[in-house]
């Protein structure tokens, strides 16, 4: 049998399992979401994430086993994500990881949860057909991270920028928060960024001091806090937070119903700005080290507007986003990353602690 490596994540507010086949089948990859318990929050509450994380671990684990026809035995080793990310979340998957491990003598691989961002790409792209060509630039883009890295044959990894503030997928939950709408705000902003004009409300472009290959986000958020000051939104907003009161997870069209065409425009304006800082940065970062492939990665990969611009953008190299399940937290990527240190033996010793402001590069 080729090896199987279970996966385990739970760094933030999903608990996922997977199992992967040669670094490039994924067998089977369960998400379980906390959705429905930080919605109301308007964001994810710590406390509420461990416990949850600690409510659905094993039965998580177990379907994807099943669901895979693995059994623990058939295993060559189990990855688990130790950081970045929320502690309390981390060291539930981390435990439960490290006590399979124990009692098994399975092998533990340690993975950086931006790095299972990162070989998510790197997988799909292997498995179909069209592999990532090195050196590639990757932009890690989701509610906790925005980053640029050079990566190199063999996953060397060189931190090229970062979000000086916000990250993009923050800035995007924020937006929708202040406007009355529900956690997560990127889909739903994703979902009627296109019912409005993206040319309607004008956002500067910050150049940075320092490093230009730095993200800020901060700017626009504010930027949007102003307009919608200056507008006399406050009877819409209010209508949307009680649709949002009696309905968690208002479908679409609901929302839709419940945005004036001159909100759908600044929507869609703020998403434009979005994806401009996003690509500006990417292109002039691929550019200077002579990237051969740009991959984007992360929960605000899935996002369509910034697909469809990197498509539009004509860059000199292909773009790979993953698969949707495949961008936003899951534990394939984690199983996906640990096959290249299943290959060097790079095996974490069992009291390996969770590393909550963990690094890449
Ligand atoms: O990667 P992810 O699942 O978790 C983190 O590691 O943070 O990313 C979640 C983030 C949230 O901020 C969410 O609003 C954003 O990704 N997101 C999107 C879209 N889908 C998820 N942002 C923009 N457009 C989307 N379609
Ligand atoms: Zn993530």
């Amino acid at each position: 049998m080729s090896p199987r490596i279970l996966g385990i994540e739970t760094s933030c507010d999903e608990t996922a399992a997977a199992v992967v086949e040669d670094g490039a089948a994924v067998l089977s990859s369960v998400v379980a979401s906390q959705m429905d318990t930080h919605g109301k929050y308007g964001g994810v509450v710590p406390e509420l994430a461990s416990r949850e994380h600690l409510r659905a671990i094993v039965p998580v684990v177990r379907e994807a086993l099943e669901g895979s026809g693995t059994k623990l035995e058939d295993l060559a080793a189990i990855a688990v994500t130790v950081g970045p990310g929320l502690v309390g979340s981390l060291l539930v998957g981390l435990t439960y990881a490290k006590s399979l491990c124990f009692a098994r003598g399975l092998p533990l691989i340690a993975v950086n949860h931006i790095e299972g961002h990162i070989q998510a790409a790197v997988m799909e792209a292997r498995r179909t057909g069209k592999p990532v060509e090195f050196p590639a630039l990757a932009l890690v883009v989701s509610g906790g991270h925005t980053h640029l890295f050079e990566v190199r044959e063999g996953f060397h990894y060189r931190l090229l920028g970062k979000t000086r503030d916000d990250a993009a997928g923050e800035a995007f939950d924020k937006v929708a928060k202040l406007l009355g709408f529900a956690y997560p705000g990127g889909p739903v902003i994703d979902g009627l960024a296109p019912h409005g004009d993206p040319a309607a409300v004008r956002f500067t472009f910050v150049k940075m001091k320092g490093n230009a290959l730095d993200f800020s986000f901060s700017g626009l958020k504010t930027a949007v806090l102003r307009w919608v000051e200056s507008h006399d939104m406050e009877s819409e907003i209010e209508a949307r937070r009680a649709l949002r009161r009696e309905n968690p997870k208002p479908a679409a069209e609901q929302w839709l119903a419940a945005t004036p065409q001159r909100t759908l425009d600044l929507l869609a304006s703020f998403q434009r700005a979005v994806i401009t800082e996003l690509l500006t940065r990417a292109a002039a970062a691929a550019e200077g080290m002579g990237a051969r492939t740009l991959i984007v990665s992360g929960g605000v990969a899935c996002n369509t507007g910034l697909r469809a611009a990197a498509q539009a953008a004509n860059l000199p190299y292909p773009a790979r986003f993953p698969s949707p399940g495949l961008s936003t937290d899951n534990a394939a990527m984690i199983a996906a990353a640990a096959f290249p240190k299943l290959a060097r033996r790079e095996f974490a010793s069992l009291d390996i602690a969770a590393q909550a402001n963990l690094t890449l590069a």
